[in-house]
């Protein structure tokens, strides 16, 4: 059997708790298969420090681990300027967020060249490599560019823009002709696949050859969606255990005589943070027999705190939040609880089961799997409801959440209401048809329906030998 070749940005021991929903499937997909994980290692080398000759080799039980550092130019360029500068704020459809430098290009170019070359020293040839987001668009073009022949597949977890959107990035044609170095692109959402498809033949002038098949460049690349999804069982079992537990009797106890509303998630400008607080202030001035009933819980752990953005968005969240509780708070009631930390995971269930309401509400999201776990950490007798987003990629399967445009701030508002009064017949019946959803397309169901789209792709495709043009 090949072997599977992970390479991400992020790489995480997945016997370790992660946060960010990549690092947390990648860990559970590969720790049923085993195989080789590369990726950057998290840190930073001095800038007087020699390039690294070899990755840094790791075993984590069947998963090698093999990471190298980046240097300072490096990380800001290519991390925090093209990937999370451009690609990030531009695919999740803020183009007023974007900063169009060159120098960022050109790290991001330099950073995908060493990482295959670096990648190139530990491939066998019957290696399957599965590449993995936004960082790394342009890796299979610099491997093939190597001679490297392997079949490879990419998965793209944060959304795709449409084609008027992508093509707002000044190298646009430069990524999307480096797509077509993979035999397969992989995407969240039928969303993101439609996107994907109608840019390829409006703006690259691919040839359909049917079944989301397309060439150009002389190469042949089939597309899907495959929603990722989380192991369930997994995460029920942690529901079961002390920590988790001991968090849910807390968290109860401290609540007994209120409802709880929860929101978990990296403090991100996707995730339509400060438009929640708004909507949650807006319920308490719509329907004030909230006032001392409900509390929301906001969880936002640090992310990118490297960049203006990010740092510009906590302000406005903390003063958000501020604002709210002083203006509807009471000596004994405190209406928002606003963290600006990670709740260690194996707690995590036992909160997401003291909560009436999840409030997952990001203005774009490729998937979300808070949304997921959320709903595998509910009692099956007594479950809480998930008010979800419709510009969630899992808004795509979980139609049974109650559904929000999360810029309408009175209409979240009023969706919140019904979630916090929604009576126990209508509760189990759309938490069954969410279980049922989250169970059926797993994480290990994503993980095996995209290895089997990439295999297939063998007898379909004439791409052996060619490189990009
Ligand atoms: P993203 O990939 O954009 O961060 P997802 O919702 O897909 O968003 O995945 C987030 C993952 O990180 C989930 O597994 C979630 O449990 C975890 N996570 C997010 N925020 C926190 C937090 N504050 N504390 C602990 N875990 C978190
Ligand atoms: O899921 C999107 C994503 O960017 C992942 O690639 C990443 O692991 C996660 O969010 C957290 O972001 P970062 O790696 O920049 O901390």
């Amino acid at each position: 059997m090949s072997r599977l070749v992970v390479v991400s940005n992020r790489v995480a021991d997945p016997r370790k708790a992660a946060a960010g929903g990549l690092a947390v499937a990648l860990g559970d997909a590969l720790s049923s298969t085993g195989g080789l994980w590369f990726g950057w290692s998290g840190q930073i080398a001095e800038s007087t420090a020699p390039a690294q000759a070899a990755p840094h080799i790791e075993q984590a039980g069947d998963v090698t681990l093999a990471t190298v550092d980046l240097s300072a130019d490096d990380h800001a360029g290519y991390y925090l300027g093209y990937s999370n500068g451009v690609l990030w704020p531009v695919f999740h459809l803020r183009l007023d967020l974007a900063r169009f430098d060159a120098g960022d290009i050109a790290a991001y170019r330099r950073v995908n060249k060493m990482f295959a070359r670096h990648l190139l020293t530990l491939l066998l040839p019957d290696d399957i490599i599965w590449v993995h987001d936004y960082h790394l668009i342009p890796l299979a073009s610099e491997l093939r560019a190597l001679g490297c022949q392997n079949r490879m597949g990419f998965f793209l977890h944060i959304p795709l823009p449409p084609q008027q959107v992508l093509a707002a990035i000044p190298q646009h044609d430069w990524l999307v002709r480096a797509m077509f170095a993979y035999d397969l692109m992989g995407f969240q959402s039928e969303a993101d696949l439609q996107n994907f498809s109608r840019y390829v033949l409006t703006e690259a002038g691919a040839v359909d050859l049917g079944g989301h098949r397309f060439r150009a460049f002389n190469r042949t690349v089939k597309a899907g969606a495959f929603p990722i999804g989380i192991d369930v069982d997994e995460f029920m079992a942690l529901s079961q255990e002390l920590p988790a537990q001991a968090m849910f009797e807390r968290m109860t106890e401290e609540y007994s005589r209120r409802q709880l509303l929860l929101g978990v998630e990296r403090l991100d400008y996707s995730k339509g943070l400060p438009q929640r607080i708004r909507a949650f202030r807006s319920l308490l001035q719509q329907y004030p027999e909230n006032i001392k009933s409900a509390t929301l819980i906001q969880i936002a752990s640090p992310s990118r705190e490297d960049m203006g953005t990010y740092t510009d968005l906590l302000a406005e969240l903390e003063s958000l939040c501020g604002s709210v509780n002083g203006d509807f708070g009471e000596l004994d009631w405190m209406p928002v609880r606003y963290m600006h930390r990670n709740v260690p995971r194996a707690e995590l269930p036992g909160l997401y089961r003291a909560a009436s309401v999840a409030l997952v509400t990001p203005l774009r999201d490729g998937m979300n799997l808070v949304a997921k776990e959320f709903i595998a950490a509910q009692d099956p007798s007594d479950p809480g409801v998930l008010v979800l987003s419709r510009f969630a990629g899992a808004a795509e399967q979980l139609l049974d959440a109650l559904m929000v445009n999360p810029y309408d701030i009175d209409g979240t508002a009023k969706t919140i209401q019904r979630a916090l009064h929604m009576p126990l017949d209508e509760r189990l019946a759309r938490h069954h048809n969410l279980l049922k959803i989250i169970r059926t397309q797993d994480v290990h169901w994503w993980r095996s329906q995209f290895l089997a789209a990439l295999e297939s792709t063998g007898h379909q495709s004439n791409n052996r030998h060619q490189p990009v043009r």
